[in-house]
């Protein structure tokens, strides 16, 4: 008899589930190219060091999974999400009267609940800041403490926009309750130790070799050793990596992974408001033979 054998990936994704928390490097657009493009039979853990926002591992949805970021913050309100600590009606009812008050004071309240949340580091108050920071992005001053400035838009938290990040947290409240999933707080070296045979890594590091304005500068060092562990790991990996831009070729591919296959995909961003300012990049997916698809 023939028996068919189930694999978690290659996976076709029409719709990608978008998840409510944002951040620098967000892979959304890249999720289809990166579900069709890997190998895995999905038996072992999906293990991911740089979580991020999570859109990668929320589209995949392995059955298991160690989902981690250095990032307590993300890791923390995942977790709550989780236990059902935070809920998308909690999360409602905290915009929209949060909002009003942004509405009514602007700016103001925007650093009051900034303030707040760098003495009291509460979650909700994360997600808030998160949705109405400048350009969504995540960054930490030295002492740890939360420092994007407001977007400057009073009005950001209009019940349309509510209503959107409410359901992106009903969609993550549906999609992880039947997983085993583990959202830790780790650096990448322990996430990537803790990988066997049969789990597959999706690495996805901050930009190598420029400015990040993530919570730790990422050093060449660390770009180093970070290549080290995945090729001396007995897991399979799939690393994104921005292979070429406009103006010049990642350096790090060249000197590290030239010797590795990898499926890549040209997208283009835009620079500024301007529709006809657009700049391409290569965008590649560096991956462990036998992790192709
Ligand atoms: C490019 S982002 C990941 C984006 C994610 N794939 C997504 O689509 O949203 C890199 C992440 O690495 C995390 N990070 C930076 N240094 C780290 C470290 N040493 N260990 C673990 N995570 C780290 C950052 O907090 C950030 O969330």
């Amino acid at each position: 008899m023939i028996q068919l054998i189930k694999i978690m990936l290659p996976k076709e994704i029409s719709k990608v589930i978008v998840p409510p928390i944002k951040c620098q490097g967000i892979k959304t657009k890249l999720v289809p190219f990166i579900a069709k493009s890997v190998l895995w039979d999905g038996n072992g853990t999906w293990v991911e060091p740089f979580l991020g926002s999570g859109v990668v591992a929320f589209n995949i949805q392995p059955k298991k999974a160690i989902l981690a970021d250095k990032n307590e913050h993300i890791i923390n309100f995942y977790k709550k999400i989780q236990t059902g600590e935070i809920n998308s009606s909690m999360v409602r009812e905290f915009l929209k009267e949060n909002g009003e008050k942004l509405y009514k004071e602007g700016g103001d309240f925007y650093y009051k609940v900034r303030e707040d949340f760098n003495q009291r580091q509460d979650s909700l108050s994360f997600l808030f800041l998160n949705r109405s920071c400048f350009n969504g992005v995540i960054r930490f001053n030295k002492k740890g403490k939360f420092n994007v400035p407001f977007c400057k838009k009073p009005d950001r938290f209009r019940s349309a926009y509510i209503t959107k990040i409410t359901n992106q947290v009903k969609v993550l409240e549906n999609i992880i309750k039947d997983k085993d999933w583990k959202f830790v707080t780790a650096d990448w070296r322990e996430t990537i130790g803790s990988a066997r045979k049969g789990d597959l890594i999706y690495v996805d590091p901050p930009y190598i070799g420029r400015h990040t304005g993530y919570i730790d500068v990422w050093a060449q060092q660390e770009a180093e050793d970070l290549t080290s562990a995945l090729k001396r790991s007995s897991a399979g990996f799939a690393l994104s990596m921005w292979i070429e831009n406009k103006y010049r070729k990642n350096q790090y591919v060249i000197d590290y992974w030239d010797d590795y296959e990898r499926k890549t995909l040209n997208h283009f961003y835009h620079v500024g408001s301007q529709e006809s300012l657009r700049n391409s990049m290569e965008e590649g997916l560096i991956m462990k033979s036998g992790c192709f698809a």
